[in-house]
């Protein structure tokens, strides 16, 4: 959940450190700080809030040095305070302040250690279960760095991916991945005194260096830009070594590793805002140009490429769903199709129940493992359940470097792009294709598609991109009216039914987790079922109701909430007169080709409506309080 770099190289590592962590910070951001070597001793800055602390902290207070460690936190264990803070430090002992760790995840059994090691004369500062590492390591070092993380790693339980540095090697990081992602990226070899850019200053050549290969450490790949053009993936179980000669890897008994470094295909404009004023804006925009690029990249000419899943697709007979959040959403919308298009039978779970139940595993079983992030330690934790009952598993994941695509056995990839912003928009839309072009592909394996039928459904799917534009454009002036009058609303009702039912739970997701506003999503039908006591003149209830199958259904659940005096704004079509007359306002979507692609279009004008009433409630769209946008802890 939160971030983790590190740059050891000729530049100052204070000013790289601080815009790394700003692609992190996406991961968490509820402090931040940072850990840099100089002169021989571990020079640390910390601050409790905003990243912004953090910076001006460091533009008053910069650390000369090369060679330094950056977190920006999602707390899990002890307040964000300062005294909370990554970097933290061993102390009491030989090595007080000469140990530093920043740390993601979990140490599952840091009371205990936090015991023995305060009887062996550790003196604890924090609340949080990280301070055990860099106190283990101090407790097991006498001299060789990787002897000592070696030894600490041996006594941890959990999930951690953690670097540290040592005042003995000022020169040197060491980082171990288990159960938390983190990568290594290789830059440019530089010789002693060359100029490594703006910013490079003297002391490097006082450091009496021949040349040093520059390297870094992150969770993610955007924090590496620009400085690395290869990335190194770790496993778990493994221990990096980064020092000027570049990374040796091993793995937790001491045996060497090959390290594998891939060319990073990211480029920095990615994961930049552009002319946009949040990266949610910009993902919400590029939604017709993501959903156009995974068109392209499954489509030849009419006719459906498949991605090869190494998977016999005629023999499945049962689908189960993994995902979390607004994965969990589109995973509804999947089963839909599946159940419509491939005629199988199908589960939908949240990850974090299906992992705890001991699902039942018939012989023709595949699960789908959605995640946008590909490291929601939930779906992850139910994808290895899965692959050790013998079911195999595809990842549906935009991150195809991620561990659950490594651990799928085929993936398909969303192509979305970084999607920076943790309110998921791109990524959801482009799961929803991408679920529909699969029940497409298992339809036709079954022999249900024929080439009419196909071209059918293909011609519907090739025509949303420019649906989505359309939509996007055409909602978006009434959708700030609304923003405008309903902003101050405490709750807000969406309702829906059939395919729409998921797009309400996802529009209230949108609005809770942006504009923290009590939305709740139903299924329209249930309304009447106690829900509808909710409904007085201040409560906005959106309903989404498309000309499909279920018009009339929804009507008549609109008409429920007019009587009752609630404020109705309307998701249909914009040429729907009797619609129109019926609701306070109405959001204009364009209508699907088939009744089944209809929420793909739906939930665009309710996520600028999220964004507005965020914005007009101040609220922070890219960065809402007490988020992260991976949730890598359980
Ligand atoms: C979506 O807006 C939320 N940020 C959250 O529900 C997210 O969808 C969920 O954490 C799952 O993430 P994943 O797709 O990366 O697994
Ligand atoms: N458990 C650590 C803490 O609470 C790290 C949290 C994280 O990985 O977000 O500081």
């Amino acid at each position: 959940m939160c971030g983790i770099a590190g740059y050891l190289g000729p530049k100052p590592a204070d000013s790289v450190l601080i815009v790394a962590l700003e692609r992190l910070k996406y991961r968490g951001y509820d402090s931040a700080g940072l850990a840099v070597m100089s002169d021989g001793e571990i020079h640390l800055r910390r601050a409790a809030g905003k990243l912004k602390q953090l910076s001006d902290l460091i533009e008053a207070q910069p650390v000369d040095g090369h060679c330094g460690i950056a977190h920006t936190r999602w707390a899990t264990h002890g307040a964000p305070t300062e005294i909370n803070c990554h970097p933290h430090l061993a102390s009491g002992g030989p090595y007080d302040g000469r140990i530093a760790v920043v740390h993601n995840g979990i140490i599952e059994n840091h009371e205990q250690l936090r015991r023995e090691l305060t009887q062996a004369g550790a003196i604890f500062r924090s609340e949080t279960d990280t301070e055990v590492i860099p106190q283990l390591i101090a407790h097991h070092y006498r001299g060789d760095a990787l002897a000592a993380v070696r030894a600490a790693v041996a006594r941890l339980e959990g999930s951690f991916a953690f670097a540290v540095v040592f005042a003995d090697h000022p020169r040197r990081i060491v980082a171990v991945r288990q159960g938390s992602p983190l990568l290594v990226g290789k830059g440019r070899a530089y010789d002693a005194g060359e100029p490594a850019a703006e910013g490079s200053t003297a002391s490097f050549a006082k450091a009496g260096r021949t040349s040093v290969r520059e390297m870094l450490l992150a969770s993610d790949v955007p924090a590496l830009l620009p400085h690395a053009h290869q990335v190194c993936f770790l496993a778990d179980g493994q221990i990096a070594d980064l020092t000027d000669q570049g990374l040796a890897l091993s793995d937790f008994a001491g045996q060497p590793v090959e390290a594998e470094f891939k060319a990073i295909e990211v480029t920095a404009e990615a994961v930049s805002k552009g002319s946009f004023d949040s990266f949610m804006a910009k993902e919400i925009a590029e939604q017709p140009a993501v959903l156009a690029r995974l068109l392209d990249s499954r489509l030849r000419g009419g006719a459906l490429v498949e991605p090869d899943l190494g998977l016999d697709l005629a023999s499945v007979n049962h689908v189960v769903f993994l995902a979390a959040g607004t994965s969990w959403h589109a995973a509804l919308l999947g089963k839909r199709f599946l159940e419509q298009l491939a005629r199988i039978h199908v589960e939908v779970d949240i990850s974090s129940e299906y992992r705890y139940r001991n699902p039942v595993a018939s012989g023709n079983t595949l699960v789908v493992a959605i995640s946008q992030s590909g490291e929601t330690a939930d779906t992850l934790a139910g994808l290895r359940l899965a692959r050790a009952k013998f079911i195999p598993v595809v990842g549906l994941v935009n991150t195809v470097t991620s561990t659950i695509a490594r651990e799928s056995n085929g993936v398909m990839p969303l192509l979305a792009g970084p999607e920076i912003g943790v309110a998921s928009t791109k990524a959801y839309t482009a799961q929803v294709l991408a679920l529909y072009l699969f029940a497409l592909q298992v339809a036709r394996a079954k022999g249900l598609l024929d080439a009419a039928a196909e071209a059918q459904a293909v011609a519907a799917a090739r025509a949303l991109p420019e649906l989505a534009a359309t939509t996007l454009a055409s909602a978006e002036e009434p959708v700030e009216e609304a923003a405008d009058i309903f902003a101050a609303a405490q709750a807000t009702v969406f309702l829906g039914r059939g395919g729409e039912h998921p797009t309400a739970l996802e529009g209230a997701l949108k609005l809770k987790e942006l504009a923290y506003v009590h939305a709740v999503g139903y299924p329209a039908g249930e309304f009447k079922h106690g829900p509808i006591a909710l409904v007085t003149s201040h409560l906005p209830v959106i309903c989404l109701c498309p000309r499909d199958a279920l018009y009339e259904k929804m009507l008549s659940n609109l008409q429920e909430v007019r009587a009752r005096a609630g404020r109705v704004i309307a998701v249909g079509q914009g040429g729907d007169r009797a619609l129109r007359d019926l609701s306070d306002h109405l959001f204009p979507v364009a209508r699907a080709g088939e009744d089944l692609l209809q929420p793909l279009l739906s939930v665009l004008p309710l996520q600028r409506y999220a964004y507005h009433v965020a914005r007009r409630r101040n609220c922070d769209v890219d960065q809402p309080r007490n988020l992260a946008k991976s949730v890598t802890v359980e």
